[in-house]
């Protein structure tokens, strides 16, 4: 069987979502995956980027990842998305691309892969579930398949976000525990994506 298609999808002003990316592309490459990284489009006006150093330093660093497209949803078995927490919400930027997906959905193209997602939060309940929750919206519509984390491996314990990996930016950048959750929550993606690709005919 070809192996598992993976696209990571992330948005990150300032890196903190970038370093899970990195880590999930970690955990679905060592689970067999084909793994693409894929950044969304930045859309925050230059007067606003300018007010955080950090956040120009970042789009600097990653000018080579290369910027996510539609043909990366319809390529992949298997989507993660990884976003900062803006009001409890998904980033406008991540929000941005999913709005331009609606002639793959038409074509029932979005249907039937499996999809994930993750987030940093500046504060700690700052809104890391209902950003969860609300790309789990977009999920249903699409008819996906939503595998989250849930308590299913010791690294959840430590880590106590069953709906996806999640970091407090505010405590600084990610750790050992939500790297290595991220790193599951990719291997677990990619084993249901697999077995659910070895039990569909080939196309
Ligand atoms: C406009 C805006 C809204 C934000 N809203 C929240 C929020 O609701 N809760 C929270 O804890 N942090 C909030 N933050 C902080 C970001 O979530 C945090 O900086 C981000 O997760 C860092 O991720 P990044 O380094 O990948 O950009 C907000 C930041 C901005 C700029």
């Amino acid at each position: 069987m070809e192996s598992v298609k993976v696209a990571i999808i992330y948005y990150s002003s300032t890196g903190n979502v970038h370093a899970l990316a990195r880590a999930a592309v970690e955990g679905a490459e060592k689970a067999g995956a084909e793994v693409r990284l894929r950044r969304v489009a930045e859309l925050a006006p230059p007067s606003t980027i300018g007010g955080n150093p950090a956040w120009g330093q970042h789009l600097q660093d990653t000018a080579n990842v290369t910027e996510a497209s539609v043909d990366d949803l319809a390529w992949a078995d298997a989507v993660l998305f990884g976003t900062p927490t803006r009001y409890g919400s998904p980033a406008s930027q991540l929000r941005a691309f999913i709005d331009a997906t609606a002639g793959l959905w038409r074509e029932g193209k979005l249907a039937d892969k499996v999809y994930s997602a993750f987030t940093a939060s500046g504060t700690a309940h700052g809104g890391q579930e209902s950003t969860l929750l609300a790309l789990g919206n977009t999920f249903y519509h699409w008819g996906g398949i939503i595998v989250p984390p849930g308590y299913t491996d010791p690294i959840q314990f430590k880590l106590g976000n069953p709906y996806g990996t999640s970091h407090v930016a505010g405590d600084g950048p990610p750790d050992d525990v939500v790297l290595e959750a991220a790193r599951f929550q990719a291997r677990r993606v990619v084993d249901t994506a697999a077995a659910l690709k070895a039990g569909r005919p080939a196309e």
